[in-house]
């Protein structure tokens, strides 16, 4: 067991992986929670994200369910296993850029952007012949993404799940990380990173990275901009589609997620914006930086922090209760300091139980809504 006495454990993941490898034998206490689940990575590494979507919309496509806002990743093939496919679907389009990323990695690290298949066969020939074969995904690069004063920006928005079955999942804040110099899809610049790739990680070695605003915007302050250059109706949509997109990703895992009670898990999600306001979701991680860049930086962070404990373990909780089973027995999702709740499956199937209820006493009636509507976050 464990020991601490605290409720709240901070770990790694890599000592979650410990905690919950059946050969350590060790077990939390009834009253022990972690912050993160025993295979996070099906959701964290980009390879296995990859694949889980896929999957999931391939079965819900087979069951003639709706897949609307699950489409939200750029064409990405897996290497070296997918390499024949990947080069067919090269030669379909060959003038396009692709983007190169090791499937284990974070912080920009290892990052090249293709346009040629020599590029790639030459890369590969070496790497792959031996027996350290990394897998690396390869993805569309998005070229036209929306620009803000001519640059290139992306948002990491941070989710809180409590239980994947059933799926209790909470919205959090988040914001905008723009890179320093001017976009461009030129050819000539594209090994240039500070266009490219806008990790904070990558940007702040450039020379013009302004450490007073850290190259960030909140999300409040997309939505207004948004709202001015692209309209109300087209930002309400684009932030609807991402919750769309978010709800999707994690159901694609949920039957695969080891679903323990002691667990949750506050992840950074990491999502592009095209031109025309379609979200791309770029990758998910598992434990997003808390460092801050700037006093508003750490007071949003450190909120963050205090918004998730009181969510986990609410004041009306006593984690020492015989009848505390973690998230699923705290009660309904409720919306916690700047968290919305953004599918409570428990409440949504009671919703549509007494929708249904009606529907059959009136004889019509109109069919329930999936999940409230998201135009009231980040506003
Ligand atoms: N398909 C893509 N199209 C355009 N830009 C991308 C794409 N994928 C990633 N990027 C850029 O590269 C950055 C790093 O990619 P990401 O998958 O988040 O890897 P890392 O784990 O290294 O942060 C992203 O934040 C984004 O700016
Ligand atoms: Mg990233």
């Amino acid at each position: 067991m464990l020991p601490s006495p605290h409720p709240f454990s901070r770990c790694t993941v890599a000592t979650v992986r410990q905690i919950f490898h059946p050969d350590t034998g060790q077990r939390l206490a009834d009253n022990q929670m972690v912050c993160h689940y025993p295979n996070h990575y099906e959701l964290t590494r980009k390879d296995l994200m990859v694949k889980n979507i896929k999957r999931y919309i391939r079965d819900q496509v087979k069951e003639g369910n709706s897949v609307e806002g699950a489409d939200c990743l750029p064409v990405t093939y897996l290497l070296p296993a997918d390499y024949s496919l990947f080069v067919e679907e090269f030669r379909r389009s060959p003038n396009c850029m692709w983007i190169m990323k090791p499937a284990n990695a974070a912080q920009g690290r290892g990052i090249f952007i293709i346009n040629k298949l020599a590029q790639i066969k030459k890369w590969s020939s070496g790497r792959f012949a031996g027996r350290d074969q990394e897998t690396y995904v390869v993805s569309r690069y998005i070229e036209n993404p929306l620009l803000i004063g001519g640059k290139k920006f992306d948002l990491r928005i941070y989710v809180l799940i409590t239980s994947f079955r059933p799926l209790r999942m909470y919205l959090g804040d988040g914001f905008a990380r723009f890179c320093n110099a001017n976009y461009s899809s030129d050819l000539a610049d594209i090994d240039n990173m500070y266009i490219h790739l806008t990790n904070v990680s990558v940007q702040k070695h450039n020379e013009d990275y302004n450490d007073q605003h850290g190259g960030k915007w909140n999300i409040q302050n997309l939505r207004l901009y948004l709202e001015s250059t692209r309209g109300l109706a087209a930002t309400e949509k684009m932030f609807s589609d991402i919750d769309d997109l978010l709800v999707h990703s994690a159901k694609s895992v949920q039957n695969v997620i080891i679903n323990d009670r002691h667990c949750f898990e506050c992840y950074g999600y990491d999502l592009l914006l095209d031109d025309d306001l379609k979200p791309w979701l770029v990758e998910i991680n598992a434990s997003p930086s808390m460092n801050a860049t700037s006093q508003g930086d750490r007071e949003m962070k450190t909120k963050l922090m205090k918004d998730v404990f009181d969510i986990v373990l609410p004041d009306s909780v006593n984690v020492n209760d015989p009848d505390f089973k973690g998230a699923t027995s705290t009660g309904p999702c409720r919306d916690t300091g700047d968290f919305v709740v953004l599918y409570d499956e428990a409440a949504e199937a009671e919703r549509a139980a007494r929708a249904e209820e009606m529907k059959q006493n009136a004889g019509r009636g109109r069919s329930a809504r999936e999940r409230p509507a998201s135009s009231k976050l980040w506003k």
